[in-house]
């Protein structure tokens, strides 16, 4: 699946910053944009997974596309719709289409409703189905993600991690939603029940013809269940492209090192790379030129003065580098 000529969500340019806000108790408090400038297009019924180390803008990403914070620039199209100039009844219907999955399941869980309400509440707060129309859907979620009937009576607190997931896809497929954004699905599980989500995931896109972006620092859940990767650092995409060809030569260095830092069954795909080393810088006082000079083993003087432009590497893979400009002039290949 690649995008082609169908987008169903397209982020262009978009800015967002924290702290902008005046406040009595910072009222000097200088704004941080985590993400500048930001560029993305997710095509219907594909998964996109986003990867990068904590802290360079996942979430923010996340949560800009479903509004739950505020973008100071740029463009979100949802079915070539502007997300942000939607009004009242506008946006109740985009939170139908688009679901957001938070980061931690139990956190997201009301622990003093049971769980027939928790995946009721979005059909009483967004359809007229009577109570009994409503169980009954109740019921049908519950079955497609795998949970028994009797769990309806069940708390939150009584709810293995695996099953909590579980309800949460259930409550968040209620109104047949389009598009998905699952924060770190399965980071919260045990290694054993992780693999059981992500084929759920699997089976209810099939099922229902949904869209993903899948939200990860965990090359082997992105490698899992995407169609196509882009890789994230310091809030801006450095290297995009489809699954096979990402992962079976990555070009940008920084997701060469992500590879190299993760452990790979595989010898043939075992190569010998620099590992990452040195934090995130912050996105208070992003690095100027390439925002990954501080950390590259390559980083040239070049490096620390001119942004890299992206390159196509590959049908449908482009990475930002100036290695990249140099073996586009030299006929080189990228380390
Ligand atoms: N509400 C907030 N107010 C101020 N800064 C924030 C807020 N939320 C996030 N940040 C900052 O924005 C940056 C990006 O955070 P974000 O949560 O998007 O990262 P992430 O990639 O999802 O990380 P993780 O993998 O740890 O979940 C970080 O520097 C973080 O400290
Ligand atoms: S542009 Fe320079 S610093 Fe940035 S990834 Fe490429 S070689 Fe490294
Ligand atoms: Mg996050």
């Amino acid at each position: 699946m690649t995008v082609g000529s169908d987008p169903l969500l397209q982020v262009r340019d978009l800015d967002v910053e924290y702290g902008s806000g005046r406040g009595i108790l910072a009222p000097s408090r200088r704004a941080v944009r985590v993400l500048s400038g930001f560029n993305l297009t997710v095509g219907r019924g594909e998964t996109l997974g986003i990867v990068g180390e904590s802290g360079c803008g996942k979430s923010t990403l996340a949560h800009a596309i479903a509004r739950f914070v505020p973008a100071c620039g740029g463009e979100i199209l949802f079915e070539g719709r502007d997300v942000l100039g939607f009004d009242k009844s506008a946006m109740r219907a985009y939170r139908e289409a688009m679901q957001l999955v938070f980061q931690n399941p139990m956190s997201s869980l009301n622990p003093h409703m049971k769980v027939r309400s928790i995946v009721a509440e979005p059909l009483s707060t967004h359809t007229g189905l009577d109570r009994a129309s409503r169980m009954a859907r109740v019921r049908t979620l519950l079955q497609e993600t795998g949970l028994p009937e009797t769990f309806m009576d069940r708390h939150p607190h009584e709810l293995s991690g695996g099953q909590a997931q579980r309800v949460v896809l259930a409550r968040a497929l209620a109104l047949n939603p389009k598009l998905l954004l699952l924060d770190e699905p399965t980071s919260a599980l045990d290694v054993s029940v992780q693999a059981q989500i992500l084929n759920l995931l699997m089976r209810l896109q099939a099922d229902h013809a949904l869209t993903y972006v899948v939200i990860s620092h965990s090359l082997a859940v992105v490698e899992h269940i995407s169609d196509r990767i882009a890789v994230l650092y310091l809030g801006e995409v450095v290297e995009e492209g489809t699954r096979a060809s990402v992962f079976r030569e990555p070009r940008h260095p920084y997701t060469q090192a992500l590879f190299a830092a993760t452990p790979v069954p595989d010898p043939s795909r075992r190569k010998k790379r620099a590992s990452l080393s040195g934090t995130v810088p912050s996105p208070a006082d992003p690095p100027p030129g390439c925002r990954f000079h501080t950390r590259c083993p390559h980083a040239m003087a070049r490096c620390r003065r001119e942004k890299p432009a992206p390159h196509q590497v590959a049908e449908g893979h482009w990475a930002a580098c100036h290695l990249l400009d140099d073996d586009q002039q030299t006929g080189r290949t990228a380390p």
